[in-house]
């Protein structure tokens, strides 16, 4: 395992305040985004949307890495020129969604287990070789009536934890994602509880499996109420029980936190980033990032819808939402900021 390449990848990505820019759709789920607006689901909508973002002018200044998806990650501009250089020549680390999907985990109902560890060493020395330096896989927790179960924690953190170690032998910085989802009505502090334990156990297994803890970066959700909970606590409430959260379980030899938005509209991810690094940036062992999709993609994607016309608006709109989180991580994303 080269240690140093693995530690130095990992602190650029959550150096300068910048963050991951995630557009590791899959195709199914690509295209639910894309009917939703009317754009044609083609192979070349996905790749002139892909274009669209990393020729995004300034990108860089905001964004460290962007999570590129199989398909992605082997196309090319109009001109030619591979989306990898394009990425690399904006001072943005290519970066690959590694993991097969969250699939039903058998006589767990309402439960899954993300699958694509066989065959896993083969590619991701692919990936390597196409220039990407850092990998993503999303483990998926439900919180429900009797969920999560303890084997369904296990299993995903098990998984999570094979996959850093592989990642780190290929020479790849593991983003570990486990994502205890928002779909429910469960209050803030089951979601906090769920969260806890599912972050004790993957830490568990990344030091019981080898993993370096300096050669990766956490994916981890916003502890939240559920979408559907009526109690919704305040930006800053919800600041303060996800560090506490993250303090209690996160060693502090990882060098960068980045989460995911999960399904919040984009201004509320971003405050709530905001929130978290004005009450705590300066006691934190680790940096607090983003590692969004929809809530840097979505505003953007609306004003494309499909048409070269919309291009250079949608762009506007995406390096907005990149700057708003970059402001987010110094604790400087105001309301005036938002406007601009
Ligand atoms: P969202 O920010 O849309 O939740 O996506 C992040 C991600 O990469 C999901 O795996």
């Amino acid at each position: 395992m080269n240690t140093q390449n693995l530690t130095d990848t990992a602190k650029t990505l959550a150096a300068n305040d910048k963050g991951l820019l995630a557009m590791d759709e899959s195709n199914p789920t690509c295209h639910k985004r894309f009917a939703k607006l009317g754009i044609p689901q083609t192979v070349e909508a996905r790749r002139a949307y892909r274009e669209l973002i990393v020729t995004t002018p300034g990108l860089g200044e905001s964004i460290s890495g962007a999570i590129l998806y199989d398909e992605t990650i082997r196309q090319q501009k109009k001109d030619g020129t591979p989306f990898v250089k394009v990425l690399t020549d904006a001072g943005i680390i290519p970066g690959i969604k590694v993991d097969a999907g969250a699939k039903d985990l058998a006589g767990h109902p309402g439960e899954k287990i993300t699958e694509g560890l066989d065959g896993l060493r083969e590619r991701l020395l692919e990936y390597f070789q196409m220039g990407a330096r850092f990998a993503k896989w999303r483990a998926v927790i439900a919180i429900g009536d009797g969920i999560p179960s303890r084997s369904c924690i296990e299993v995903n953190a098990h998984a999570l934890a094979r996959y850093a170690a592989l990642c780190q032998e290929a020479g790849l910085v593991p983003v570990v994602e486990p994502e205890v989802l928002m779909d429910g009505d469960h209050t803030l502090e089951r979601c906090r509880a769920a969260t806890e334990e599912v972050l004790r156990t993957v830490f568990n297994q990344l030091n019981f499996q080898r993993a370096l803890l300096e050669g990766m970066i956490l994916k981890p959700n916003m502890v939240l109420p559920g979408l559907i909970c009526p109690m919704q606590e305040s930006v800053d409430a919800v600041a303060d029980i996800t560090v506490n959260c993250l303090l209690r379980t996160i060693p502090a030899a990882v060098p960068g936190i980045a989460f995911l938005s999960g399904g919040q509209s984009a201004e509320l991810a971003s405050a709530r980033l905001n929130a978290m690094n004005v009450r705590f940036k300066s006691r934190l062992p680790w940096a607090l990032a983003f590692s969004f999709a929809r809530a840097i993609q979505q505003p953007a994607l609306e004003i494309w819808q499909g048409k070269e016309a919309n291009v250079q608006a949608a762009q506007q709109a995406l390096l907005h939402r990149a700057r708003c989180n970059r402001a987010a991580r110094r604790g400087e994303c105001t309301a005036a900021l938002e406007k601009t």
